[in-house]
């Protein structure tokens, strides 16, 4: 990496960084979803990963799935290559057996108590088809709840999953969808429409921000009017959408929802950001988005191939920037943004106080 000074920031950004944002690793202490549940079958182990620290999933045949470092105390071989007996992980290389708690219970060729050591073990929930773990103090796993997850279990919606897999730091994802200002670039999937800021709600460990948007020209996309409806005055021209999204970062955590002008809710999406290495350069997205069952339900199921489509082409736009921002900061050496949004360099400060700074972060200079 080169070592760039990193400019001086102007003294209204005084509430920015303290560190290179790219430098903040995310607070182990909170619920980070690994795997969906249907990746999981029973009788199986699954390999997972969180901030290049490997986690075997472990599903028995019967009773709730659990969580042990993917390296068998033995070797270090990986427990997901092993074979679930009972409520135990064998490991496939001398048979080593660990328990839920990462108990060895058996060395089978030495058959004596206390001759194996045990692996770590973290916990493990499931909600809302995906399995959570928490990498953090297991003393305080009991005290974090686990997150509210879109529209998952209401029947008045309708849910899809999304992964994609980023090679960039998970910040630059909460800015990116925080940043309605970027529509610009899916100009060519919604037509030419602008973001109006509504007005924004904050706490310490939230920022959301609301905006309606216009239509300035192009057509309006059949995935969109699906969820809205046309926008057209009695002489069929376009009308301004009246609709609100409010898209919000609840550490660590990240909601768009859509409010018609009834004020009621008509999508909601819920994304947590994973770090995959231990540079946290590499994020796993697991993303659910509920969208609103219309009077004729059968009408979303038609369209619903078409849905998927319209957000993936969105997804890969958003993916593409976000990883060319990632390596503009690897070339340059840090973070060189210029932020003139009040918003994002609120959100700024809210990753930054809430995540831990690296053993390699910087402090940045002050202005
Ligand atoms: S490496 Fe796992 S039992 Fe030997
Ligand atoms: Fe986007």
């Amino acid at each position: 990496m080169q070592d760039h000074a990193i400019q001086e920031r102007p003294a209204e950004q005084d509430s920015a960084p303290e560190y290179d944002l790219r430098q903040i690793d995310c607070d182990p202490n909170f619920w980070y979803p690994i795997a969906w549940s249907h990746k999981v079958r029973p009788g199986k182990a699954f390999a997972a990963r969180y901030a290049g620290h490997p986690i075997a999933l472990i599903r028995p045949e019967n009773g709730p799935v659990y969580a042990l470092e993917d390296r068998c105390a033995h070797r270090q071989v990986p427990l997901s290559k092993g074979m679930v007996e009972g409520d135990c992980i064998k490991c496939c290389y001398h048979g080593w057996a660990f328990d839920r708690a990462g108990k060895c219970v058996t060395v089978p060729y030495l058959n004596k108590e206390g001759v194996g050591r045990p692996v770590k073990s973290y916990p493990c929930r499931e909600k809302s088809g995906l399995i959570f773990v928490f990498p953090g103090d297991p003393a305080l796993a009991e005290t974090v709840p686990l997150p509210q997850i879109a529209q998952v279990e209401n029947p008045e919606f309708k849910t899809r999953r999304f992964y994609p897999r980023l090679k960039c730091h998970y910040t630059f994802m909460h800015e990116n969808l925080m940043d309605m200002n970027h529509q610009f670039l899916h100009r060519r999937q919604m037509g030419s429409i602008t973001a109006r800021f509504m007005g924004q709600d904050k706490g310490e460990n939230f920022q959301e921000a609301r905006y309606s948007f216009a239509r300035k020209g192009g057509n309006q996309p059949l995935a969109e009017a699906l969820i809205f409806g046309k926008h057209r005055d009695i002489e069929g021209q376009e009308q301004p959408v009246e609709e609100i999204v409010s898209i919000r970062t609840t550490y660590p955590y990240q909601t768009l929802q859509i409010h018609d002008k009834d004020g009621d809710l008509v999508m909601d999406l819920w994304v947590a950001y994973v770090p995959l290495g231990a540079d946290q350069q590499g994020t796993q997205t697991f993303g659910l988005l509920s969208v609103k069952k219309p009077k004729w339900g059968f009408l979303l199921d038609l369209a619903w191939p078409v849905l998927g489509i319209f957000t993936n082409r969105i997804f890969e736009e958003d993916k593409e920037v976000v990883e060319l921002e990632q390596k503009a900061w690897r070339e340059l050496g840090g973070d060189h943004n210029i932020e003139v949004f009040p918003i994002v360099k609120a959100l700024r400060a809210l990753l930054a106080r809430s995540g831990v700074p690296n053993a390699n972060a910087r402090p940045l200079k002050k202005g």
